[in-house]
């Protein structure tokens, strides 16, 4: 991350009105802005498309400031599609990014899951369970929707999307 790129900050929402979602309650699961996406892009479900999606966002958001925090948070979004729902089993994932004022959103859309993304308390050396908690300290809000549930009668996982937005002044 470059620290020339925007204020240092610690974990905290940056107001009270724009707080990260995801740290005292459950986050947003329909409150995101729906600006149309200014660029869009899919992405076949395999690990190696990760950094693909990283280079997507990095042209995408060159002029904007929050561009190394867009390219962080979107790979571990992208990498818990693929290891976390249908998406690495032969799927695909798409990515958006859409502009507001002063703010950029992201968005990656998986195949769904059973589950949902959820922070978990990881140990101070374990290797994993961190991605969520970058985007909960960095994201001015994130959040997702979609069942999250796997369709009853089909069997079939229905798509999700997780998003965040940055400051993008
Ligand atoms: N796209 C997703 N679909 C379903 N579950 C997810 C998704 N993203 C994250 N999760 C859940 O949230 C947990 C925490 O994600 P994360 O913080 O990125 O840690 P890790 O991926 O290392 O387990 C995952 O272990 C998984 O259970
Ligand atoms: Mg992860």
């Amino acid at each position: 991350m470059n620290p020339g790129a925007r204020p240092a900050r610690s974990c905290e929402p940056l107001s009270t009105d724009v707080g990260n979602e995801g740290r005292d309650r459950p986050p947003s699961r329909s409150r995101h802005l729906t600006i149309p996406p200014r660029f869009l892009r899919a992405f076949p479900g395999h690990p190696l498309e990760v950094a693909e999606a990283r280079h997507f966002v990095e042209r995408a958001l060159a002029d904007c400031p929050a561009v190394s925090d867009a390219v962080l948070l979107a790979s571990e979004l992208a990498t818990n599609a693929v290891q976390h729902s249908a998406t690495g089993e032969g799927g695909a994932f798409a990515v958006a990014i859409s502009h507001g004022p002063g703010r950029v959103r992201l968005t990656v859309t998986d195949d769904g899951s059973g589950g949902h993304p959820a922070i978990a308390a990881a140990e101070e050396l374990a290797t994993s369970g961190r991605g969520l908690v970058l985007v909960d300290c960095l994201a001015v809000r994130w959040g997702y929707s979609g069942p999250g549930e796997r369709g009853r009668e089909t069997g079939r996982a229905q798509k999700s999307t997780v998003w965040f937005e940055l400051a993008c002044l």
